[in-house]
């Protein structure tokens, strides 16, 4: 006779899932357990806390261990899920496409206060379109957004779509190279980890994001020089240029903006209260200011 053993609920599977993920060393392994088993039971997170007791078939159960042990080999949740939320955009997103991180949130926010009715914004290296997409739905101006990326800019538009934002120009572009245009603001949050870095960087980064989103191959100036250097061509008078950039970066993103010509220098924090943002204004072709 065949022993049937009592099929374990969602409220067991949750508390099973977040001691597996918290023993290998997440350290959100609630959050991430109730995010893998929504998913895979196609709930919403809330949703869960209201089925608490159901029970899960094998099947489930089997599908929810795969997504687990992706987790747990370092598959970044959001690869996993296909998903990704960033302000007020549920995102998709998959290997070829950059995840967007919280404190980009934070470089939108920057833009957002500083641009004025009838702007137009420049975004350069959009990956998922996140900053892009932002700016259009929050802002309300209008956006041209690149990327070197064609596998980015089709995951880019289809966001655009998903979240039922128009209006985006998205353009296949190394830099500045298709943009012929001048616009209010430049904002850009591009690869400005060095290879040295990138080589030490978690496996979560360096073996599952698009090594193009993350490192410049050189010593993380490369990209930033280029953009900065390249900006005032790009920009009107009294525009802006907007940066994400390493937290030891303040220094030699300073220079780089200042033999550009640029003025009111600033840099910002994010949460944790580490530079990562540079804010220049460009006071305009006919300004002398370069060093
Ligand atoms: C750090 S990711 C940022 C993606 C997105 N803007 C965000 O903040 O989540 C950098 C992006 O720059 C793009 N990129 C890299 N090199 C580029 C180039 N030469 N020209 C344009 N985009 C480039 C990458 O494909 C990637 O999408």
């Amino acid at each position: 006779m065949k022993v049937k053993t009592a099929q374990k609920t969602i409220k067991e599977i949750i508390a099973d899932g977040e001691r597996f993920l918290a023993s290998k060393g997440n350290e959100n392994a609630r959050g991430e357990a109730e995010t893998l088993i929504a998913f895979g039971l196609g709930l919403a997170r809330v949703d869960l806390y209201l089925s608490f007791d159901k029970p899960l078939t094998e099947s489930e159960l089997q599908k929810l261990r795969g997504y687990f042990k992706s987790r747990v080999q370092g598959k970044p949740l959001q690869y996993i899920t296909g998903e990704s939320i960033f302000r007020y955009l549920k995102l998709k997103v998959n290997d070829k496409t950059f995840i967007p991180r919280p404190e980009t949130e934070l470089i939108t926010e920057l833009v957002l206060n500083i641009i004025k009715k009838g702007d137009k914004v420049l975004e350069l290296g959009t990956g998922s379109g996140a900053i892009a997409l932002s700016i259009t739905k929050e802002g309300g101006v209008k956006v041209d957004a690149t990327d070197v990326s064609k596998d980015a800019l089709e995951m880019a538009k289809a966001n655009g779509k998903l979240n039922e934002v128009d209006g985006v120009k998205w353009l296949e572009s190394n830099w500045y190279e298709n943009i012929s245009n001048k616009y209010n603001v430049i904002v850009s949050n591009p690869p400005y980890v060095s290879l040295e870095e990138y080589n030490s960087l978690e496996k979560e980064i360096n073996e599952y994001e698009p090594e193009i989103g993350v490192t410049d191959n050189n010593n993380g100036f490369k990209c930033l020089k280029e953009i900065i250097s390249k900006a005032p061509e790009f920009l009107e008078d009294k525009g802006h240029l907007i940066l994400e950039i390493g937290y030891e970066q303040q220094e030699g993103v300073d220079k780089l903006l200042k033999k550009s010509g640029f003025i009111d220098i600033r840099f910002e924090k994010d949460l944790t209260g580490k530079i990562r943002f540079a804010v220049a204004s460009f006071e305009g072709t006919g300004a002398s200011g370069t060093e």
